[in-house]
C-alpha cells in the first residue's frame, strides 16, 4: 500500500457519507468524463449512466430500487449513478463497464469523494422507474459522497465501517508456472 499512488491508496468504499455534502454540477460532469474516457472493447464503450443529486427524482429512483438494508446508507450519499450496459453487447460489456467505473472512482478520489458500489439492484424496477430504453440492463449502482461521521450509522453498519480492510496476500494472487522453463 505504501507505494501506490495516493489516489488508490486513499480510496476506500465508506458508508458514512455526509448527508448535507452536495455535489457540484461540475464534480458530475467530471466524473462521467472519466467514465467516458476509459478504454473498451473495440472501442465500442459499452456504458450509460443515470446520475440523481440527493433528493431530485432520479436519486429517488435509484434509491428505491436498492435493498433496504443498503438504502440506510446509500440515502446519505450526495449521488447516485447508475451504471449500466447494452443488452445485446459483446461478451466484454460488463468488464468494459467496470474499468469506466473504476475511472469514475480514481476521479472521484480525486476531487476528494468516495464511492461505494452496490450490485444487489431491482433491475426491472430500475427500466421502468427511469424509463430507461429497452436494450440497457442496469448493472451496478454508485453512491458518491463526502466522508460524514460514521457514529451516525447504525449500530451494525458501524461495526462494517470500521472494521479493518483485507486483501489476499500477493502469493495467493500471482499464478506461477511451475513447469515453465528459461
Ligand atoms: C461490483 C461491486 C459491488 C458491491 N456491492 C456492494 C453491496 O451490495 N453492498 C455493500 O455494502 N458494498 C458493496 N460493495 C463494496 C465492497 O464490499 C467493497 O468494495 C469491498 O469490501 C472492498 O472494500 P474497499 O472498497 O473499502 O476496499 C461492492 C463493490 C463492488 C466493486
Amino acid at each position: 500500500m505504501a507505494d501506490l499512488t495516493p489516489l488508490l491508496a486513499f480510496r476506500w468504499s465508506p458508508r458514512s457519507f455526509d448527508p448535507d455534502a452536495e455535489l457540484a454540477q461540475t464534480e458530475a460532469a467530471t466524473l462521467l468524463e472519466a467514465a467516458r474516457w476509459a478504454p473498451s472493447v473495440g472501442n465500442r464503450q459499452p456504458w450509460r449512466f443515470a446520475l440523481g443529486h440527493r433528493d431530485d427524482e432520479t436519486f429517488k429512483r435509484i434509491l428505491v430500487n436498492l435493498p433496504a438494508a443498503e438504502q440506510r446508507w446509500a440515502a446519505r450519499a450526495s449521488a447516485l449513478v447508475l451504471a449500466a450496459h447494452p443488452r445485446t453487447g459483446h461478451r466484454f460489456v460488463a468488464y468494459d463497464l467496470g474499468q469506466a467505473v473504476a475511472h469514475l472512482t480514481v476521479q472521484a478520489t480525486a476531487l476528494g469523494l468516495h464511492v461505494r458500489q452496490v450490485t444487489n439492484l431491482d433491475r426491472a424496477g430500475l427500466v421502468a422507474d427511469l424509463d430507461l430504453p429497452g436494450d440497457v440492463r442496469p448493472y451496478v449502482v454508485v453512491a458518491v459522497g463526502q466522508l460524514g461521521d460514521p457514529l451516525s450509522l447504525p449500530a451494525d453498519l458501524l461495526a462494517d465501517e470500521t472494521a479493518l480492510r483485507h486483501r489476499r496476500p500477493l502469493g495467493e494472487i500471482v499464478l506461477t508456472c511451475e513447469n515453465a522453463t528459461g
